[in-house]
């Protein structure tokens, strides 16, 4: 059923690592995460979700890849490599249409990206306050046409990276746009805290309040984790498919964390002080960094249009490359199982995919504008897509992983994985397999538990 033959891997250990790091950088860091903090009150939220990381963020990245590199499948068909005849194959087909649906929806954003980025690069930014830029972000994410216009294109591009497989495709321009990625992320940090009026911003980021603390925010902040770490869908456990025998677990999982979380916090240190500093309020939603880093940049370099073009231009560019290593990741979960499991080639694998996440991405752009009147629970289609994928199937696919691992996958072969087979020396492996098997599954159920209630 699987392709056996010569399967494909990462070419270098860094390159594995920039791969699943570009997998977790990603629009989850640069414009879910400081939106979700500004809604959730900020520091208190951030520390809830370090603890999320530790809990069972970095436990459950070290169990897909274990899973990932052990069965060298993708993860659709990972788990019934491993435990052939029983249900857990279904864990893999849960991952495999989470990362559908979040690239529907995902790609959508993305394609917000690029119409900023052209907007600053063609000057529509010039002359713009406040009202003028909320107005743009309004008629723009409304319009029946032009978002789908962006999507169409975003969706293309991923298209044609995946076409060119793992390593020509996935691997190199991982290896490219990263580091390009990582000086924007600092030189855009230097100049927003350098703005007057940031400290308020980096307060609001440093300095907890508590009392605005309830079960939302847990979930809030679960539901983060997961996102931002690619994890619960399988994402990371198809790259470690593609991870040498040499590569370390341990330390793959803890560089993926440790930059994901660091671009995160540079997010928000980009966005907060900014945001202060002319007089947005920080709880804006998802529009928060299409309307507040333009007219910040206008505002601090009203006077140099070039200036305030190329500091929005640099910003929307991060954006799109942060967006793009993403998409190819979650791409990748559904292309390999088709190409794996029903032996399609790459390109035609890849071409159905794009397709059907297409029609989910115009759905998800339409439910903004015209389709606005369509909801589920209250709940526009893009936001019922984002808040079912991440704060439920997401953490429940991931909660099932760290069971599988600690409960039903022989223990020998975590250990050989995270000691590759006796060549190192781990002395954290009792640790972790303690906390896939008790604390993080008993940490997520209580986080639902507690949205439902039952705390109270
Ligand atoms: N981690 C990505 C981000 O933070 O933008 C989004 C994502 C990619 C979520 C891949 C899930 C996934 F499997």
């Amino acid at each position: 059923m699987e392709h056996h033959g010569n399967r494909v891997n990462f070419g270098s250990k860094l390159g594995a690592i920039l791969a699943a790091a570009g997998s977790a950088v990603g629009l989850g860091n640069i414009w879910r995460f400081p939106y979700e903090t500004g809604n959730h009150g900020g520091a208190a939220f951030i520390l809830i979700y370090l603890g999320c990381i530790l809990l069972f963020g970095l436990p459950i990245m070290m169990a897909e890849f274990v899973i990932g590199r052990r069965s060298k499948a993708s993860t659709g068909g990972a788990y019934e490599k491993l435990a052939p005849g029983t249900h857990w194959k279904w864990v893999g087909y849960l991952g495999v249409l989470t990362g559908f649906l979040i690239l529907g929806y995902y790609s959508v954003v993305a394609g917000w990206t690029l119409e900023y980025l052209f907007q600053a690069v063609t000057g529509g930014f010039a002359h713009k306050d406040a009202a003028g830029f909320i107005q743009m972000f309004t008629q723009f994410s409304q319009d029946p046409f032009r978002p789908l216009l962006w999507l169409f294109i975003f969706m293309f591009m991923t298209h044609l990276v995946i076409v060119r497989g793992v390593k020509d495709g996935i691997e190199k321009s991982s290896k490219v746009l990263m580091p390009i990625l990582f000086i924007l992320v600092i030189v855009l940090g230097i100049c927003s805290v350098m703005l007057p009026g940031a400290e308020k911003g980096i307060n609001f980021l440093l300095n907890p309040d508590f009392s605005k603390v309830n079960a939302d925010v847990f979930l809030g902040a679960m539901g983060q984790a997961f996102f931002s770490l690619s994890l619960g869908m399988g994402c990371l456990s198809t790259y470690a498919s593609y991870f040498g025998k040499e590569t370390r677990l341990g330390h793959t999982a803890l560089s993926v964390g440790v930059i994901d979380t660091l671009v995160a916090v540079l997010a928000g240190l980009i966005i907060f002080p900014a945001a202060f500093s002319v007089g947005i309020q920080p709880d804006s939603g998802p529009s928060l960094i299409f309307i507040t880093l333009p007219n910040v940049f206008q505002l601090a370099f009203g006077d140099m249009p070039f200036v305030a073009a190329a500091c929005s231009a640099a910003f929307y560019l991060l954006l799109a490359l942060a967006a793009l290593t993403s998409t190819i990741s979650l791409h990748e979960v559904s292309t390999a199982f088709l190409h794996e499991r029903f032996h399609f080639t790459r390109g035609r694998a890849a071409t159905l995919i794009t397709t059907g996440c297409l029609i989910i991405g115009i759905v998800s752009s339409l439910a903004l504008g015209e389709w606005s009147s369509y909801t589920i629970g209250g709940l526009n289609m893009f936001d019922a897509l984002d808040y079912l994928t991440a704060k439920v199937m997401l953490p429940v696919a991931g909660m099932l992983a760290a069971i599988f691992v600690g409960w039903v996958l022989d223990k020998k072969i975590l250990q050989e994985e995270v000691t590759n087979h006796g060549h190192l020396k781990v002395s954290y492996y009792p640790l972790l397999r303690f906390i896939l098997r008790y604390l993080s599954p008993i940490s997520i159920l209580m986080i639902f538990l507690n949205e439902l209630g039952f705390f109270k």
